[in-house]
């Protein structure tokens, strides 16, 4: 049985009792910070199984892209060591939401196992939980397992999904590959080798696992199963490895062919069959390689391949020609994989040529340092060298020991990290903020949502990075208030700036940044003194901050429109939002196209003239999620998070802290001043808003004026103008061109008229008008035709400048020399030059000296 038709019959199969097909969902989890990747079948329904959310159906089943890459399931390692581990495979499951439980789970497993694939009961072996009374009853005495292929074992038979989250006791059947494969059943010594592989597990999930540890119960007892379809395949092919099923070996020769390797059985080929999967999937579902988060991982992985694709000897870009070969076995269940593989292709071709260039050179260093290694661990200093300089990811490295028998110091790595960021932060700071180093107790509170000015009490002084009691005029320092309306710089948005006053003493606040719970407030006494304990009255730089409100807001509207026009790939990788513009970056793996961008601009702009009111409510962060707010992943969120909704019928919804316009009216106007790329996979969009945009479009309506000015038009018949001047300049240089040779060949015939006669040796020795070098020499070689015997030196003038060329014909070579006589008249004209004994050139500074200087080759030839 094929892949295919597997992943068909187990879906038909339960379907047909009862169960709702459910598509897999992205590799990145939607709803779920706390998940690195999808990583089991059951994550999309996780909150179903916690209660939080209900779906018209109580049982399901897909099949679901997995990724067990750097998260809690981690099984990068082990790929191309084992006959199993994947980063990428597929996960056959059947789920019940509080419908059928271990019975049913049990019944439907076997009935599949054992009818529907009609697999052998003497060839498989059941576990369950320790604790688990009933699921052991079920299967001894309801199904007749035989109680010699039956073990309870603790751990392995418990089953969560992350640290927290939904989990309960398993169940799981494992495939015997027969007596000629190493390994023992499961629970005894060497149950880790490849003779018994677990096929199937089936959790009873009834527990909520908490931070604390505590297992709270879930609402109700539940069913999630997960069957990996490359391991059952392998089963039904009668083969002993995933890798030799039959999607994974058009890889393998994919990847034979692409490295130059023949050896299907190569290690290195498995590695890399196996990592295009998991790659071409994770940028398929709007992961790009970078240095942190899930990028990160994804450029570990894709390295890690390359450098398998290195050791087989293949150093030029071959990785992302195996697209190709995945779209045809995998294109068909996920149309997505298909319709994104231009984009995947683009971004592992980038990713190779970056690491390409540092690949070779790494694994010289590497092999050296192996070379000198003194017992059997390479040390964290070579493993962040090597990171550093190099880019290898340390698990790269901790791979290639591997095949040496070494062991990697990865505690010493991370000091060696922990360093180097130790020293960016020193080099970060800026002499006159010390709020970095202060430990600040104060809580400020935040009134900067509803007003711009306070009165306020401070709570704390700060000079030269010291606590003190005042302030005097002239000292720069940092003001901490009991409460302020300054917005501290998050979240993209800038800090507020503006003044504290009291009476006629002022402090100007340059900067607002937040250190632990306090807002910090940079700057310097203008005049008088401030004092801990006074009262003073906090303005914010009004039209500033309603600037940055404008952009933070249409940052807003822009993201959300970016995910209508692009695609829901694009994620934000950074933003910066300030008075003047807004910067935002994100995941997508082309430019930008004038029409989308068109697009983009016309939808923010209709939300803006649609002016409705923006909304922002405190919700609890599962609420928030529930209600499809846009979060970012890595980010932590507080218990309470800040929901911001904004557009007509919640056009765009996100947790943010910043600040914002009141109604979608007060943005004003939206442009876009800029589409680029800011790294491989991430483009960059800069745009203005309010009166920023009118003073943009104003600035190019400048330059428009001043190029119709410039070339006697309109504004509107400029660009035809322009066009046209651009075309006749094309026909004039053609013109300058043939005429030049023209004239090269026409002065030919009346230079001859100038040649003297010196003791029997034809000498010419001239200015040629309105030539430059190229023309000379042409002009040399008609002139040497010409003559058949002469001794000539031509020059033309340029400006300032003079070129100069000499000849002699070949019979004449061993009297005098081109190169001596070049010489002879370019130091007359404060130049240089050289060449053969039959042609030379040069130049010369100095267009007056040059008459004499010809006059002067008379002369030279009758020595
Ligand atoms: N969620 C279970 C697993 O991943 C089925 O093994």
């Amino acid at each position: 049985m094929k892949s295919a038709e597997l992943r068909q019959a187990f879906l038909d199969y339960f379907a047909s009792q009862g169960h709702t097909k459910v598509p897999s969902s992205s590799l990145v989890p939607h709803n779920d910070p706390t998940l690195l990747f999808t990583n089991a079948g059951m994550n999309q329904f996780k909150d179903v199984f916690l209660g939080r959310e209900s779906r018209d159906y109580t049982r399901a089943t897909s099949s679901q892209r997995c990724v067990r890459a750097g998260g809690k399931h981690n099984d990068l390692e082990n790929v191309g060591y084992t006959a199993r581990h994947h980063t990428f495979f597929e996960m056959l499951g059947n789920f019940s939401f509080g419908d059928y439980f271990k019975r049913e789970a049990i019944k439907f497993a076997w009935e599949f196992l054992t009818g529907t694939l009609g697999l052998p009961e003497e060839r498989l072996w059941v576990t369950v939980h320790i604790s688990d009374d009933e699921a052991a009853d079920i299967w001894l005495k309801e199904m007749g397992v035989s109680a010699e292929r039956f073990s309870r074992l603790d751990e392995d038979n418990f089953w969560q999904m992350g640290d927290t989250g939904p989990c309960g006791p398993c169940s799981e059947i494992f495939y015997d590959h027969g007596a000629d494969v190493p390994g023992g059943p499961p629970g005894s010594e060497n149950d880790d080798l490849d003779r018994y592989i677990e096929i199937w597990n089936l959790v009873f999930m009834q527990y909520d696992r908490q931070e604390d540890g505590e297992l709270k119960p879930l609402p109700k007892p539940s069913v999630d199963t997960g069957m990996g379809l490359e391991r059952i395949a392998a089963v039904l092919q009668g083969v002993h490895s995933n890798y030799e099923i039959d999607m994974f070996q058009a890889l393998l020769q994919a990847a034979a062919k692409a490295t130059g390797c023949n050896d299907l059985e190569e290690k290195s080929l498995r590695v890399i069959a196996d990592h295009i999967r998991s790659s071409s999937f994770l940028i398929c579902d709007g992961v790009i390689p970078s240095n942190e988060g899930r990028g990160y991982v994804l450029r570990r992985i894709i390295r890690r391949a390359l450098r398998h694709g290195h050791k087989l000897g293949q150093d030029k870009p071959f990785f992302s020609t195996l697209v190709t070969a995945l779209v045809e076995q995998m294109g068909e269940a996920y149309p997505e994989l298909a319709r994104e593989q231009a984009r995947i292709e683009k971004a592992l071709l980038a990713e190779e040529e970056q690491f390409g260039r540092t690949l070779a050179a790494g694994m010289k260093v590497l092999e050296a340092a192996i070379a000198e290694l003194q017992g059997k661990t390479l040390s964290g200093e070579v493993l962040f060298n090597l990171y550093d300089t190099h880019g290898f990811p340390p698990d790269l490295t901790a791979d290639v020991a591997r095949e040496r028998d070494l062991e990697v110091d990865m505690a010493g790595f991370e000091k060696a990290m922990e360093a180097q960021r130790e020293r960016a932060r020193g080099a970060g700071s800026f002499a006159n903020d010390y709020s970095d180093r202060l430990n600040i107790e104060a809580e400020t509170g935040f009134s900067g949502y509803e007003k711009l000015a306070d009165d306020d009490e401070i709570v704390g002084l700060y000079r030269d990075g010291e606590a003190v009691d005042s302030l005097a005029a002239g000292e720069e320092g940092m003001v901490v208030l009991a409460s302020t309306p300054f917005y501290a710089e998050s979240g993209g948005q800038v800090g507020d700036t503006g003044f504290l006053v009291k009476g006629d003493s002022r402090f100007a606040v340059a900067d607002t940044k937040k250190r632990q719970a306090a807002h910090v407030h940079l700057g310097s006494m203008e005049s008088g003194s401030l004092n801990v304990g006074d009262k003073v009255s906090a303005y914010v730089d009004v039209e500033r901050r309603k600037a940055i409100m404008r952009n933070h807001s249409a940052t807003h509207l822009m993201h959300a429109a970016l995910r209508d026009v692009l695609g829901e790939h694009v994620q934000q990788k950074g933003s910066l939002v300030a008075e003047d513009y807004l910067r935002f970056d994100f995941s997508h793996g082309e430019a930008v196209s004038d029409a989308q961008r068109e697009q983009i601009e016309t939808i923010v702009n209709r939300q803006i003239l649609a002016n409705t009111a923006v909304s922002t409510e405190l919700m609890d962060i599962d609420a928030a999620r529930d209600a499809g707010a846009m979060a970012l992943f890595g980010e932590k969120y507080d218990d309470q998070v800040r929901v911001l909704t904004m557009g007509s019928d919640g056009f765009s919804k996100e947790l943010c802290g910043g600040t914002h316009v009141s109604r979608t009216g007060d943005i004003g106007l939206f442009r876009i001043t800029l589409e680029a790329s800011a790294a491989a996979g991430v483009r960059r969009i800069e745009a203005v808003t309010g009166e920023n945009a009118l003073a943009a479009m104003r600035k190019q309506e400048q330059a428009l004026s001043d190029i119709a000015a410039t070339v006697k038009s309109t504004p509107d018949n400029a660009a035809e103008r322009v066009r046209n001047q651009a075309q006749k300049v094309r026909e004039l240089e053609k013109e300058i061109e043939r005429l030049k040779q023209k004239l090269a060949s026409g002065a030919g015939s009346d230079l001859t008229d100038s040649v003297q006669d010196i003791n029997g040796v034809k000498v010419l020795a001239t200015q040629v008008d309105g030539a430059d070098g190229k023309t000379l020499r042409v002009t040399m070689d008609k002139l040497k035709d010409k003559l058949g015997s002469a001794v000539i030196l031509l020059a033309a003038v340029e400006g300032d400048k003079v070129a100069l060329v000499a000849g002699v014909t070949k019979d004449l070579t061993d009297r005098f020399k081109a190169g001596d006589l070049l010489k002879h008249v370019a130091e007359q004209v404060d130049g240089r030059g050289g060449g053969r004994p039959d042609m030379a050139q040069g130049g010369g500074n100095n267009p007056a000296a040059l008459p004499a200087a010809l006059e002067s080759v008379k002369d030279w030839v009758a020595g």
